[in-house]
């Protein structure tokens, strides 16, 4: 997600200087470009050579090194930066970034950068409270730089309390909300469903299927870093909920109705990924149901379709995209589903296609509205949502020049 995105990593003098190794690893997953600036102090805790070795770029330390790479480097490396970030970031360098002191090469690159930039103190508790630290992280974000909130918990100075510093997976989030893509959502509010719903049979047992809610989450997570406000209404799931997302933890299909209908009136897109019983048990027992001679039966009955419900209370510029999982006939299932759910899109996946279905992180969707039908073909959840919103926005821009 960061093709071609040069990131400049700051490294101060703190023990989670470690941790900035991890960072790379999970930019240049990423596909990013890294380069790596340490103060002298940061280099007493971890050598220039691992980073050196983990980026593939010459790590600066010294403002007055030999081995010039540009002419100009602090304006060079500034001007290059997609976004910088701090990490570890400490209450020295918070001070002198607060006061405009460029009296190093970090300081100076991070003044003279006009990208997005972000901060990860990392200090002892007391340093992190001090009103001094606190007002100068105050006085960063009113600079629009962004804070990222240390953690708490056991320190390395053996004090129990906020200041440490996120691990990367947290770190690379941040950076992806941040640049990954272009915010083409901004001001827009979506609502996506996940995952499976549970009916209870009795207090041990439950109805389920095998969704893993990684296809909502996908389109959750690719809605907030394009820029929109999300709710995500999620089924049980062992999955952690995508970053800066709202999510509404529900447990049956008449939860997720219930969610739903509460959250349908206030967005502009709905995505209705999760995988809903169509069925429930008449009566739940109260009791553990023993098991006794012979065969048992449940008597089930039909759940309310939350998408028929949220289609009588539509408003005309919404977009509402269905989501329909099949074994056979799939587009024409599919675009029957359509037309019964007033949908205006259905992603169509069969269960029969290799790359596509529960669990898996790729997927082979079809788009189907009403006069167009993409093939996307096996892509990862990831690259199928941003696929999906594109189109949506497409539908919705249709929307808006009819109105
Ligand atoms: N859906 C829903 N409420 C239900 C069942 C399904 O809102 N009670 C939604 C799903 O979230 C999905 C779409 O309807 O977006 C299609 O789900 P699917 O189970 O494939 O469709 P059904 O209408 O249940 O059709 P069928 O059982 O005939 O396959």
């Amino acid at each position: 997600m960061l093709k071609g995105k040069t990131i400049v990593l700051g490294v101060t003098g703190g023990i989670a200087a470690y941790k900035a190794v991890y960072l790379i690893s999970a930019l240049k997953k990423q596909n990013a470009n890294v380069h790596v600036i340490m103060t002298e102090h940061a280099a007493e805790f971890i050598t220039p050579l691992t980073f050196e070795t983990r980026s593939g770029n010459r790590c600066i330390v010294d403002m007055f090194e030999k081995h010039f790479e540009y002419d100009v480097k602090h304006i060079s490396l500034a001007k290059a930066a997609d976004l910088m970030i701090i990490a570890p970031a400490t209450a020295n360098f918070i001070a002198k970034a607060a006061n405009g002191i460029a009296d190093d090469m970090l300081t100076t690159v991070f003044l003279a950068a006009k990208c997005p930039k972000l901060v990860a103190p990392a200090m002892n508790t007391a340093m992190y409270e001090n009103p001094a630290t606190q007002a100068n992280l105050e006085r960063l974000a009113d600079y629009g730089i962004k804070i990222i909130e240390p953690d708490s918990g056991l320190l390395a100075c053996g004090d129990e309390g906020k200041g440490k510093m996120p691990e990367h997976d947290v770190l690379l989030e941040h950076i992806l909300d941040t640049i990954a893509f272009k915010k083409d959502m901004n001001g827009l509010k979506v609502l996506v469903t996940a995952g499976p719903t549970q009916e209870a049979i009795d207090p041990v047992r439950y109805i389920t299927n095998h969704s893993s809610g990684k296809m909502g989450y996908a389109l959750a997570r690719v809605c907030r870093m394009r820029g929109a406000e999300v709710i995500l209404v999620s089924g049980r799931t062992s999955l952690d909920a995508p970053f800066g997302v709202k999510r509404v933890d529900v447990v049956s299909s008449q939860d997720m109705h219930d969610a739903v209908l509460e959250y349908a009136p206030s967005v502009d897109m709905i995505f209705k990924a999760a995988a809903v019983a169509d069925y429930t048990p008449l009566e739940v027992a109260d009791h553990k149901i023993k098991k006794q001679d012979g065969d048992m039966s449940i008597l089930l009955k039909r759940t309310s379709d939350i998408l028929a419900d949220v289609a009588k209370i539509r408003r005309p510029d919404q977009v509402i995209c269905g989501f329909a999982m099949e074994t056979e006939n799939l587009i024409e299932n599919s675009r029957s589903k359509l037309k019964r759910k007033s949908l205006d899109m259905i992603c169509a996946n069969s269960l029969r296609t290799e790359g596509a279905g529960f669990q898996v992180d790729t997927n082979v969707v079809t788009l189907i509205t009403a006069d167009d039908m993409i093939e996307l073909g096996i892509l990862s959840k990831a690259e199928t949502a941003y696929r999906i919103v594109d189109k949506a926005l497409e539908l919705r821009s249709g929307k808006l020049v009819k109105a």
